[in-house]
């Protein structure tokens, strides 16, 4: 397999972002949220992603290929959410996701960062599955009374020194 690495999110990345972000197969799998996106629109979350200093914002590369996204995000108390996606779907299933969260919680370690949750879909498994091979462990269900497009999350946290 192409080994996998993760490279800062930069300008030219929004051509992905502008796919992916309207893959329904994609979208089912994340927010849920089927509306129809306008390019100004891409564009302006993407700038927000770009320009966020309180985040990691990581392509995820194999070999030469920008297969997908990884995110480190600072929350509340100290702790940081991670999501990721994989947008090039013949990518799934191969092992690059574990890889890539694997990496992005080593780089989290040498910044003495430990506190990592993450919010997924509960029927989601083939995410859930990838996040306990890489340590989490599911914590409790949360609602999300007012979001129709996703109105419960999984909650997993990061156990270190479990994987
Ligand atoms: C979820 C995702 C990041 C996982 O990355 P990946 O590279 O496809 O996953 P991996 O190849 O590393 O496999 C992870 C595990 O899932 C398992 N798996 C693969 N396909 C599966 C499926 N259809 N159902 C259940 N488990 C599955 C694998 O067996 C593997 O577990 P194992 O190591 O214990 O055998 C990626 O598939 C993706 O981005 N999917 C679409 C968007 C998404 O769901 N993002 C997460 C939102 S919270």
């Amino acid at each position: 397999m192409a080994s996998v690495t993760l490279r800062k999110l930069k300008a030219s990345d929004l051509k992905y972002f502008s796919k992916w972000w309207r893959d329904k197969e994609l979208i089912r799998l994340t927010s849920g949220n089927l509306k129809k996106l306008s390019d100004l629109e891409a564009r302006r979350y993407f700038m927000s992603m770009l320009e966020n200093e309180k985040s990691w914002q990581y392509m995820i590369q194999s070999g030469r290929k920008t297969v997908g996204h990884i995110t480190l995000a600072a929350r509340k108390a100290g702790w940081y959410e991670t999501q990721i996606v994989i947008g090039e779907k013949k990518y799934w299933g191969r092992g690059i996701g574990s890889i890539a969260i694997k990496k992005l919680l080593a780089l989290a370690g040498k910044n003495k960062i430990s506190k990592i949750y993450l919010e997924v879909r509960p029927d989601n498994l083939r995410a859930v599955n990838t996040y306990k091979d890489c340590g989490f462990v599911a914590k409790k269900n949360k609602k999300y009374l007012n979001n129709k497009n996703l109105p419960k999350v999984l909650v997993m946290a990061w156990q270190k020194g479990r994987k």
